[in-house]
């Protein structure tokens, strides 16, 4: 989700590398999968202690509880998987919740500590139950998880194939607005697509789909399935949502996605998630009129035969020569200057835990 930009002067923001993982990649189909019958599946649900109604960020006395979410997500994997699906994805950050409204009321400060203490750390006894639950019911799965690792958290994306393995581990290249001063950048490294025996998967998340940088990366690879994981989604009436967590804008952002990707487009988000065809057609979605309680995911079946499974297309939109002719198409007035944006950004897990505790001890 993309916000403003707040003022936090405690916080300090350092600027260095992040590690990147070793990825294994292996893949099988979905036990009883059949590609001219392909179930997929969006969790529509919150995680839990998340407060409800969707746009509600009053988070007095809330915790997060990874343990919990975790066990609610293997639970739903299971769901999902009893309702026929070869494929369930998740919304961004569901692991441990989408801290909505983290620029209000000092979020930061006083909830901020709890939420790194509950990020997903990667091969950790909670990370360990959410692969086995792919494996044991042989279900691809998609992840959306607050990433903890080492003094930094990342705004992380993980697809695990049937057989449990990690098959994608990415991290948002560069989290939106004010993200950026709670989460870290990932790298440019991390934009893999990957060939499953049900299609080419890549992942995306949220306004990431607004920027070339991040989709021309991903679309070059051509896939036949892409996960574009939102945190949240209010009806496309609440006149209550500001710009950037309307319904409408994000709900535009996924269309165009796949009309320019050609994927089936899974785009998962609390309330009202989607699944588009490659033509951009709302193949099924939720409002709030349908309880998330009783309907927690949503499905639909598309005919996989139809996949090209290629690595790339020459002749494509998203192709080396198109990338060459907006190269050469950048107005040449315009200096060769870096900037500061694109670098990247870190910020240190122990600044923003003292920062806290210097605005708890100081009010
Ligand atoms: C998790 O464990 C696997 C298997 O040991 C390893 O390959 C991978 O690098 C680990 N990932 C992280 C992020 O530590
Ligand atoms: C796969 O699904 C199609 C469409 O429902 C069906 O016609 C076909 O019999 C199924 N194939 C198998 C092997 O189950
Ligand atoms: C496709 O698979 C789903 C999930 O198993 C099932 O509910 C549906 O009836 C199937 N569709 C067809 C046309 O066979
Ligand atoms: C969460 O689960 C882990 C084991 O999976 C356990 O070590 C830890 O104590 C649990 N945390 C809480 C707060 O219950
Ligand atoms: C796609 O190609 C890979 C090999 O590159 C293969 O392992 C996989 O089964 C194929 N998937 C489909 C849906 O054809
Ligand atoms: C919810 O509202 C939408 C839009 O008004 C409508 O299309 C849909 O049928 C309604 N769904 C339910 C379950 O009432
Ligand atoms: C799926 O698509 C393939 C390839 O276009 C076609 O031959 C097949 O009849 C389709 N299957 C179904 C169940 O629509
Ligand atoms: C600008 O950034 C690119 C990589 O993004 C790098 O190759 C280049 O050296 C940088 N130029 C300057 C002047 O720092």
């Amino acid at each position: 989700m993309k916000s403003t930009i707040v003022s936090l002067s405690l916080i300090s923001l350092l600027v260095s590398g992040s590690p990147t993982p070793s990825i294994q990649k292996r893949a099988l189909p979905a036990a009883g999968s059949n590609l001219s019958n392909l179930t997929l599946a969006a969790v529509r649900t919150p995680p839990v202690n998340w407060p409800s109604p969707v746009l509600n960020k009053n988070w007095n006395g809330v915790k997060f509880d990874i343990n919990a979410t975790v066990a609610f997500g293997v639970a739903l994997i299971s769901q999902a998987k009893s309702m026929g699906a070869d494929l369930v994805a998740f919304p961004e950050t569901w692991f441990p919740g989408y801290p909505k409204g983290y620029d209000l009321n000092n979020w930061m400060y006083l909830h901020a500590p709890d939420f790194i203490a509950n990020s997903l750390v990667v091969n950790s006894s909670q990370w360990n139950l959410l692969t086995e639950a792919a494996a044991t019911n042989q279900i691809y799965v998609a992840l959306g998880f607050s990433e903890r690792s080492g003094d930094f958290i990342y705004m992380a994306q993980a697809l695990i194939g049937p057989d449990g393995e990690v098959l994608i581990h990415r991290h948002k290249l560069r989290p939106s607005g004010s993200e950026r001063l709670l989460w870290s950048d990932g790298t440019i490294e991390m934009l893999d697509v990957v060939s499953t025996p049900i299609g080419r998967i890549g992942m995306l998340e949220c306004w990431e789909h607004f920027h070339p940088a991040m989709t021309f990366a991903v679309q070059a690879q051509t896939e036949d399935i892409h996960i574009g994981a939102w945190p949240y989604n209010p009806d496309p009436t609440d006149s209550a949502a500001l710009f950037w967590e309307k319904a409408e804008t994000n709900d535009a952002a996924a269309r165009v996605y796949a009309i320019n990707s050609g994927a089936i487009t899974v785009a998962p988000a609390i309330n009202h998630g989607s699944i588009l065809s490659g033509i951009g057609a709302a193949l099924v979605t939720a409002d709030s009129n349908l309880s998330y309680v009783q309907h927690p995911i949503i499905y639909t079946s598309v005919n996989g035969s139809t996949f090209n499974n290629v690595t790339y297309n020459t002749n494509g939109e998203q192709s080396w020569a198109i990338l060459q002719q907006m190269n050469a198409a950048f107005p040449s007035y315009i200096p060769k200057d870096n900037g500061t944006f694109v670098a990247q950004r870190s910020n240190s897990v122990a600044s923003l835990i003292s920062a806290a505790n210097n605005f708890t001890a100081t009010t």
